[in-house]
């Protein structure tokens, strides 16, 4: 569980009631279905994955345990050292090579301890293209210790032809200082209701993204669930609208449901029935809004700038910035 203590009426942690539990229990599938877009399989990945077929999918997302213990409702991942670790990453990470389309990308995820692991995995497997060091912004401190606040993403291929659309994932940042050229116009920035802007490329350090917490409508009670704009970034950089995206390790379905937020279809497996069901209601109310906090107007915001948001009324003058920015 989340560190949850808040005061009760602002925390919109998501639940489910015995009546929503059964009906979503209807939507799940423990065995491979004949139609693998757009489900979930309710089971161990290492029973699904040999069924799986080849060359299904375009993005492959995988947010296993990491090389630490922690318990997900009930069963324990127990940390290991480096060499165990790279034998648990080489019972399925693989095999995720074969589900790819030649052309298609996977991202894993991880944290410091288990990056030599990836890293050396990958590596035999798939082009490494980049290691993106996420800024976590909340961890526990630690008394003997650097407190641990940031993860990695690690971005591999299966070949060198592979799907990256950077003018999809530009930022949209605060100008501290507003140079102006000769004639006294701004110097790559833009007036806009909401202040003076620039909007940038992204980089592998990324610093404008926090970890759900319990005011945010997306939190649910999964204690690792990744945060939606963290996965909107890795999506419409790295695949085009009707791809399929798998997540092997899918949790409480923030892979699925910004799949099918941004027009991608999903297929995601997991253990725990009730990650599923709140997948599954996730799922639903994605249905309802494609919103995802933090990126709006075809750009992604700095951090804690929804009051900006608010203001914007023109995403068409905001597409226009990122296309002069690119002249
Ligand atoms: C790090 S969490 C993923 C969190 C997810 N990205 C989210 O946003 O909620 C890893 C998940 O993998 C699941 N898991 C672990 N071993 C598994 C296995 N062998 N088969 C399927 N799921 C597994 C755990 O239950 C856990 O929910």
């Amino acid at each position: 569980m989340k560190d949850n203590f808040c005061p009760a009426n602002r925390n919109r942690t998501m639940t489910l009631s015995d009546n929503e539990k059964q009906r979503y229990r209807k939507h799940l599938t423990v065995q491979l279905p004949k139609e693998i877009n757009n489900t979930i399989i309710c089971s161990d990945l290492f029973d699904i994955l040999p069924k799986l077929p080849a060359a299904f999918c375009d993005l492959i997302v995988a947010d296993p345990p990491y090389n630490i213990t922690k318990e997900f409702n009930g069963k324990k991942f127990k940390g290991t050292n480096t060499a165990q670790y790279t034998g648990y990453l080489r019972t399925w990470l693989p095999e995720m090579k074969r589900l790819l389309k030649p052309t298609g990308s996977i991202y894993v995820c991880g944290d410091w301890r288990s990056a030599a692991a990836i890293q050396n995995v990958l590596e035999e497997h798939f082009i490494i293209q980049n290691r993106i060091t996420w800024e976590r912004e909340k961890g526990r401190g630690a008394k003997s210790n650097w407190k641990n606040n940031s993860e990695d993403i690690w971005f591999a291929t299966v070949s060198k032809k592979f799907t990256f659309h950077v003018e999809r994932v530009m930022m949209k940042r605060k100008v501290i200082a507003p140079y102006t050229d000769n004639t006294g116009k701004p110097k790559d920035w833009n007036e806009t209701d909401g202040g003076r802007f620039r909007i940038t490329y992204p980089s592998n350090l990324w610093t404008d993204i926090s970890v759900p917490f319990w005011s945010m409508p997306e939190n649910t009670p999964h204690p690792t669930q990744k945060p939606e704009k963290l996965l909107a970034k890795i999506i419409l950089a790295s695949s085009n609208e009707g791809d399929v995206v798998f997540d092997p390790f899918l949790g409480s379905g923030t892979t699925a449901v910004v799949a099918k937020k941004l027009g991608r279809q999903y297929t995601g497996v997991e253990l725990n029935e009730e990650y599923c069901l709140i997948a599954e209601k996730r799922l639903e109310l994605a249905d309802k809004t494609a919103a995802i906090q933090g990126y709006s107007g075809g750009v992604f915001w700095e951090r804690n700038t929804l009051a900006e948001q608010k203001n914007v009324k023109r995403p068409d003058m905001l597409r226009a910035a990122i296309q002069n920015s690119f002249l």
